[in-house]
């Protein structure tokens, strides 16, 4: 596909996602932020950027040797987990560990809840009805699946996918922020409450938290943007055109940003 058809096919996913079925023939002007101010760390203002900002494409060109490194860290990573079962001090109803797959180098992350019915069968995240929702936002942001990374809070099935308990999230955090600390994505997507709650350390709800950019400090010190959405399931219990088009709203956000920013490290 020519790169121009390519821009209108993604365009017309990212309307059909939105539920818009015409074209407008001006932008939208975006809401205003709510007055009140998220308890999370705000984003530094516009003009004190993050990196220096330099134009970029969706991909992220890397020595494959770079890769291969954050790959066998990642796999070490995977190790100490199934070394250390955190989920067996809580009750699952899991037969396979779901750990996270994609791109090691990827410079956008998602971060979901927990493994379902059709993730604990496969050993993937986001395979079932709500991965292939995932999928389509993915690539409405002109991004393929195989270049970004996806995890989630909890490694392991759920009893009746029943919703992680902020104790369980808590045994299960410092691997997830491993996986955080070595993608280093350029931006965080974090999917739904629990793991919007978890990564911003925050009680708010996800109507306040989402479509605003947070921000949080990896242990090396790097610096990973956080921007919190609806968890697709969400979006596939409340398919309307208000929530698909503020989730999109959302997304766009994230692909703005990785427009601005340098295609890095
Ligand atoms: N929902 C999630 O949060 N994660 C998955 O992997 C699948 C569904």
């Amino acid at each position: 596909m020519t790169s121009a058809r390519r821009l209108v096919a993604q365009h017309l996913q990212g309307l059909r996602l939105s539920g818009v079925d015409f074209i407008p023939k001006e932008p939208e002007p975006r809401p205003p932020p709510p007055a009140e101010a998220p308890r999370v760390t705000a984003e530094p203002p516009a003009h004190a950027p993050l990196v220096e900002p330099k134009p970029s494409a969706d991909t992220r060109p890397q020595a494959d040797d770079e890769r291969s490194r954050r790959q066998a860290l990642l796999d070490e990573v995977r190790r100490r987990y199934e070394r250390d079962a955190p989920h067996e001090r809580f009750v699952t109803g899991h037969t396979r560990i779901v750990f996270g797959e994609g791109d090691p180098c990827a410079r956008v992350m998602f971060v979901g809840e927990a493994p379902g019915e059709e993730e604990d069968k496969t050993g993937r995240p986001f395979v079932g009805r709500a991965g292939q929702l995932l999928d389509k936002m993915i690539v409405a942001m002109g991004l393929s699946r195989d270049r970004v990374y996806i995890a989630n809070v909890l490694k392991t099935r759920p009893p009746n996918n029943a919703t992680p308990t902020p104790e369980e999230a808590a045994l299960c955090a410092p691997y997830l922020h491993d996986q955080i600390r070595i993608v280093a994505p350029d931006a965080l997507v974090t999917l739904g409450l629990p793991a919007t709650r978890l990564i911003l350390g925050s009680d708010e709800s996800m109507s306040r938290l989402r479509g605003r950019w947070a921000r949080i400090v990896t242990g090396e010190g790097r610096v990973v943007p956080v921007m919190p959405t609806y968890h697709p399931a969400y979006v596939l219990r409340q398919y309307t055109p208000e929530v698909r088009g503020k989730v999109w709203a959302d997304l766009r956000l994230v692909v703005d940003r990785l427009a601005g920013l340098p295609a890095s490290p």
